[in-house]
């Protein structure tokens, strides 16, 4: 088919692992699987636009982040394109404008790469099937997902909801180290509108990003170890998530967080993504569950602010609680308040 040209727009929401992913092989294949809370309110818009252009060597985009031209992204998309060249042959055959803007306040420290990688695969993928009449509908979310694994692993997780495992676990059917799935055994009402607060504890660039990171897990000598404590912590958790076991789900959520930051601490070169408020943060957290018996608990990404996840049903007394004794350790006192979502959505 020939397309001269044409444009798509997709939302992508961030995502939230409660078994997380660190470490990986060869072509982003992760060394264990993780799942994931999708997020409903912090998201990522791309509009992609694409034109037939006259010579196809090379790739020809320009990126812009809130309508401003942003060449720092450029070598990260050069990246990507690289990786999807032979999943994806007509990307030399146009010229690509990528338009995007996140939800959440730029540069706050939350990874916009899953949700801005989900949303440039899945503009990608709309292209693809702009140009193919061939391609079944089963099957864009799952390419979608693989490609948007090439771009960040976690990314892959976010195009469907309310709960994705990336990863192949022999107890989880259909889930795969190539795409995410949505996870398909039951879940307790419980979970289906967990709430996640997310206390912006220092907005600064990583000292060290998640790529460096993942590297360092190569060698690292609890990493066997780690792989497999993440398997079992998953099949451990389906039967917590079936039951809406509380006290069993705060316990592996806060071992996970806190493990993923001991790898962290025990690389070598080792370094350390948590700040004093992170700190100050949990255990005000665990004070608070001890006080009032609360479900209350947090979680970490590859940086400094604290998740804080809890049951709809305690929404207003874990509010009071944030604002009467957590905000005061964010930065410029922002939080953002999410909570688990549904997805991707085409605009
Ligand atoms: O997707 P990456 O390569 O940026 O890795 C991020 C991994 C964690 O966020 C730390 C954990 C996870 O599973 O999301």
């Amino acid at each position: 088919t020939s397309v001269e040209s044409g444009c798509f727009t997709w939302s992508s929401p961030s995502n939230i692992a409660l078994v997380k992913y660190w470490g990986k092989k060869k072509n982003q294949i992760p060394e264990n699987p993780s799942i994931s809370f999708t997020l409903n309110e912090c998201k990522t818009i791309t509009t992609l636009r694409f034109s037939k252009k006259q010579h196809s060597e090379g790739f020809s985009f320009e990126v812009f982040l809130d309508g401003k031209q942003q060449d720092d992204f450029k070598p990260k998309v050069e990246t990507f394109f690289k990786r999807v060249e032979v999943y994806l042959p007509f990307l030399k055959d146009y010229h690509f404008t990528i338009e995007t803007s996140n939800t959440f306040p730029h540069s706050s420290g939350i990874a916009s790469s899953a949700s801005g990688m989900s949303a440039l695969a899945l503009c990608l993928m709309s292209v693809e099937s702009a140009l193919s009449d061939t391609l079944e509908e089963a099957f864009f979310i799952q390419k979608a997902s693989f490609l948007a694994r090439l771009g960040s692993g976690s990314a892959c997780r976010s195009l469907e909801g309310d709960l994705v495992v990336w990863g192949k676990h022999e107890a989880i059917q259909g889930s795969s180290n190539l795409y995410g799935v949505k996870y398909p055994l039951e879940v307790n009402t419980i979970f289906k509108d967990f709430q996640d607060t997310i206390l912006l504890v220092d907005k600064g660039e990583k000292q060290v990003s998640s790529t460096v990171g993942h590297g360092l897990m190569h060698g690292h000598p609890f990493a066997q170890e780690r792989f497999k404590q993440a398997h079992k912590n998953l099949t451990a958790l389906s039967e917590v998530l079936q039951k809406g076991d509380l006290d069993s789900f705060v316990s592996m959520v806060e071992s996970e967080a806190l493990t993923l930051h001991a790898m962290m601490m025990t690389s070598m070169p080792y370094f350390i993504l948590m700040k004093p408020n992170t700190l100050e943060i949990i255990n005000k957290i665990w004070n608070f569950r001890k006080e009032t018996g609360s479900k209350v608990c947090f979680t970490l990404d590859a940086g400094a602010n604290v998740h804080v996840l809890y049951p709809f049903n305690e929404k207003e007394v874990v509010l009071k609680f944030i604002q009467n004794e957590l905000v005061a350790y964010c930065q410029n006192g922002q939080y953002i308040c999410d909570q688990i979502g549904f997805g991707a959505n085409k605009i």
